[in-house]
């Protein structure tokens, strides 16, 4: 007889912790439906209040918030911006939207972020902003670029996306990410930490960048009766429904108690993985504390199987897992189109070291400890 095959464990899925579903049908009984009603104003205002800043402008996604947030920093054709190498490529993408060159530097080892001993190098007379993109819930030493960014007069931008609630120290005081540089855009994907299904956010304290973000995702309509459909410029329709509002209003009321199940799953992985020759654990450096969006591990030499095998294996056991972002800088599409400084591969070491090394394996809000420790044995297993 074959044996029944195990349940799959999904590397992330979504939680609703209970008001999801009484405040999506609140908007639709109210009839509030497209990107106007209350759980709009609410879900913007709780967020930049997370994020210790007074501005939030929701908008459909992650990808649109880094582009709004870039266009609202004067972002533009000829610049470039400094970013890690090591990123998710929306950001990159936003940058290249707005006619800017994304400049690459090297992942730091110690945390996956951007490796601020490089960031210096790679300034031009072009350069108008550096872009900190915090990876897999690990903050960027935010302390060090804003004082490259000081010393050089440039501006400072935060992807936050994957670190919603993690905070990071600066000058001796605990700081949110996302709250630090001239604007932050989060994004609320099914996998993140507070999601939306699909929805995006662009936090600030300015004003002004506040003021741009809003008209620039809302096609830069004239805000008078007189004025309405006479448009100050080329603006996009980015705009979030209240009903994905409502599911974000819901996932604020719980914004910590997601942050600490987080934490608390890493806590579990950090012991029951700890001590397998070649299994390198997540970074978390004295600057900032990691939310573990995503448990990342690193496969080396020593552990006996590679990467590829390692997956396949977890697979058989039904544990899903995803590899590490591939470097930016060897994207094809980006090698074809010119669209880089020319950068030798071996400028790269650590982020290609990363995704030649990196997988993240399950966790996920309410994955309960028999699973946690179903992944962690099958990982020591392998060996
Ligand atoms: C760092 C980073 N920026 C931007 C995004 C884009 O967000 P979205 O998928 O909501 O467009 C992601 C998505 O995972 C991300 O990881």
């Amino acid at each position: 007889m074959t044996q029944p095959a195990k349940p799959r464990i999904p590397v992330s899925q979504p939680y609703q912790w209970g008001n999801e579903i009484p405040y999506v049908t609140k908007a639709l009984r109210d009839n509030w439906i497209s990107s106007a009603g209350e759980f709009l104003g609410r879900f913007e205002t709780e967020f930049a209040k997370y994020c210790n800043v007074r501005h939030g402008v929701a908008c459909v996604n992650g990808t649109v918030a880094c582009h709004l947030a870039f266009a609202a920093a004067g972002i533009g054709p000829g610049d470039e911006v400094i970013c890690p190498d090591f990123t998710m490529m929306a950001p990159v993408f936003s940058i290249m939207y707005l006619g800017a060159k994304p400049v690459f530097v090297d992942a730091d080892a110690r945390s996956w972020t951007i490796d601020v001993t490089k960031i210096e190098a790679a300034i031009t007379y072009k350069t108008k902003a550096i872009l900190a993109v915090h990876i897999y819930g690990h903050p960027c030493d935010m302390e060090s670029i804003l004082r490259i960014a000081k010393k050089y007069n440039l501006t400072v931008l935060e992807d936050a996306a994957e670190a919603h609630g993690a905070d990071v120290q600066i000058g001796g005081e605990w700081r949110r990410a996302g709250g630090i540089g001239l604007a932050a855009a989060f994004s609320f994907y099914a996998n993140k930490n507070i999601t939306t299904g699909e929805g995006g956010m662009v936090v600030t304290d300015d004003d002004g960048i506040a003021e741009r973000v809003r008209s620039l995702k809302n096609l830069r309509l004239g805000n008078t009766n007189e004025t309405r459909f006479i448009h100050d410029g080329v603006g996009y329709q980015y705009r979030m429904t209240n009903l994905h509002a409502a599911i974000g209003c819901a996932q604020m009321e719980h914004a910590d108690d997601a942050r600490a199940a987080k934490i608390a799953i890493a806590e579990q992985y950090h012991s029951l993985l700890a001590n397998i020759p070649g299994v390198a654990l997540p970074p978390s450096c004295e600057w900032g504390r990691n939310v573990y969006w995503v448990y990342g591990i690193l496969i080396e030499d020593e552990f006996g199987v590679g990467r590829a095998e390692t997956q396949r294996r977890l697979a058989a056991e039904g544990i899903e897992t995803r590899t590490f972002f591939y470097p930016s800088h060897r994207q094809p599409h980006l090698i074809q189109q010119k669209a880089l400084a020319p950068s030798p591969d071996d400028a790269f070491p650590v982020s290609n070291r990363l995704w030649e090394r990196g997988l993240y394996i399950p966790s996920y809000i309410g994955m309960g400890d028999a699973a946690i420790e179903r992944v962690a044995a099958a990982i020591r297993a392998i060996r």
